[in-house]
């Protein structure tokens, strides 16, 4: 999908061994759309070659101020970026940038542009929690520098730790929060995410194969479109930046988290699974295996999406999932209708690589009264980033 068509984002790689990920993050940003012009310290040649970024970035890379035929590439890059991307970023760049002080291209980029900025420290965990680089990061963030923060996991030398370039993932929704458009900015968007697990004693539960992959991916997409993003979740992903998560387990503690704010919500998207059934009773204790095998009598949950249909105001948008294994538009028009919804997004989980569990989903998007819209097999962000396209559209029309 190319939604950073026209974008001309400089890429900065400073020296470290996740100078390789950098890579990965350039192809995507080209595969995006995006003009990248890509810039590497002297340090971080000895971790990758120049031939490598110059072959998949959209300009020859650039490593020294003197190098171009231009006297002054610094000035030059940084007027005309739209972004300027620093992964990953070293302690020495943090501190230089932090300082003001322009001791080579990358640095005088950052130092000339006013585009937004965005880095990514990479380092060992003792560099990176000490004082000096944590203030040269409330510096650069206090003055609206996007910081990706590192993650927890093993870095070079078999030590592991927080310091960790973040995922190419996280780097890219980083960019896309930054340059995507704000068509949400100050909407108030509920989304439930995840599977519920309704109790049958102390130790067992009835669960589903929901990974929550999906509601976070919504909930990271309207955040990044400027909404005020409240996830309801049963699982523990990474958070996406910007969202507050409230964490429940059962069909009884979803119904009571959304009903705190559902009142005053403007959207809704219901992409978690609730169970339709729990037992009507708990066990306290675990149940033995001598005592003979239980009889679990179920009871059925209540329809958390049918109530919020029930109640929605017109200025609210209602969006559910159908999650079918068989006639797809039949089952999920049958639930747009009966739960008095906006748009519900139909997945065939019977299908390869889509739904539950998957990085990927493939959808079919049904209105009332509206033509059906499909989304072939692609990554959840980009599902997300589809239905919220149409929440958008619905909310213009209201
Ligand atoms: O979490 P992932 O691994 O990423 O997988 C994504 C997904 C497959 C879970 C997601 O794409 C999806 O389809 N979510 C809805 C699953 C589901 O419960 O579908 P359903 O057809 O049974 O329910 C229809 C709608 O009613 C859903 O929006 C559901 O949240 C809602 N519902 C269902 C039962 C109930 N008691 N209360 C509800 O609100």
């Amino acid at each position: 999908m190319a939604d950073l068509a026209g974008k001309r984002i400089v890429v900065g790689v400073c020296g470290g061994i996740a100078a390789y990920k950098a890579v990965e993050v350039i192809r995507r940003l080209v595969d995006a759309g995006a003009h990248v012009i890509p810039i590497m310290t002297k340090g971080a040649e000895h971790f990758i070659g120049r031939t490598t970024l110059s072959a998949l970035a959209s300009e020859p890379v650039q490593t020294s101020l003197w190098d171009e035929a231009s006297p002054i590439p610094h000035t030059k890059l940084g007027q005309g970026a739209d972004l300027v991307l620093i992964a990953p970023a070293t302690a020495r760049l943090l501190g230089a940038y932090a300082n003001g002080l322009s001791t080579d291209l990358m640095t005088n980029v950052l130092i000339a542009t006013r585009a937004p900025v965005i880095v990514c420290p990479a380092m060992h965990t003792e560099m990176w929690e000490h004082p000096a680089i944590q203030q040269n990061i409330a510096t650069l963030a206090s003055r609206g520098v996007h910081i990706v923060e590192p993650e927890a996991g093993r870095l070079a030398g078999g030590d592991s730790g927080k310091g960790r370039l973040a995922s190419p993932d996280a780097i890219i929704a980083a960019v896309h929060q930054v340059l995507g458009p704000k068509d949400l900015a100050g909407v108030k968007v509920v989304v439930s995410a995840g599977g519920t697990r309704e109790p049958i004693d102390s130790v067992r539960v009835i669960a589903n194969r929901s990974s929550g992959k999906q509601g976070y991916a919504v909930a990271a997409e309207a955040a990044s479109r400027g909404a005020d993003v409240t996830l309801i979740s049963t699982v523990e992903l990474a958070v996406p930046a910007g969202v507050r998560v409230v964490n429940v387990e059962t069909a009884a503690q979803m119904q009571a988290a959304i009903d705190a704010v559902w009142a005053t919500s403007d959207v809704m998207v219901m992409s978690a699974a609730v169970a339709d059934f729990r037992p009507v009773s708990c066990a306290t204790q675990k149940i033995k295996k001598d005592g003979g095998i239980p009889q679990i009598v179920l009871e059925a949950t209540p329809d958390i999406l049918a109530g919020l249909g029930a109640s929605k105001r017109p200025d609210q948008v209602l969006v559910g999932f159908a999650a079918e294994t068989s006639d797809l538009v039949a089952n999920a028009q049958s639930k747009l209708e009966r739960k008095n919804l906006d748009l519900i997004v139909a997945n065939d989980v019977s299908q390869p690589g889509v739904g539950f569990a998957h990085d990927t989903n493939a959808v079919t998007f049904l209105r009332p009264s509206q033509a059906l819209e499909s989304v072939s097999l692609t990554d959840k962000r980009a599902v997300a980033r589809a239905l919220l396209d149409i929440v958008v559209q619905i909310r213009a029309s209201q």
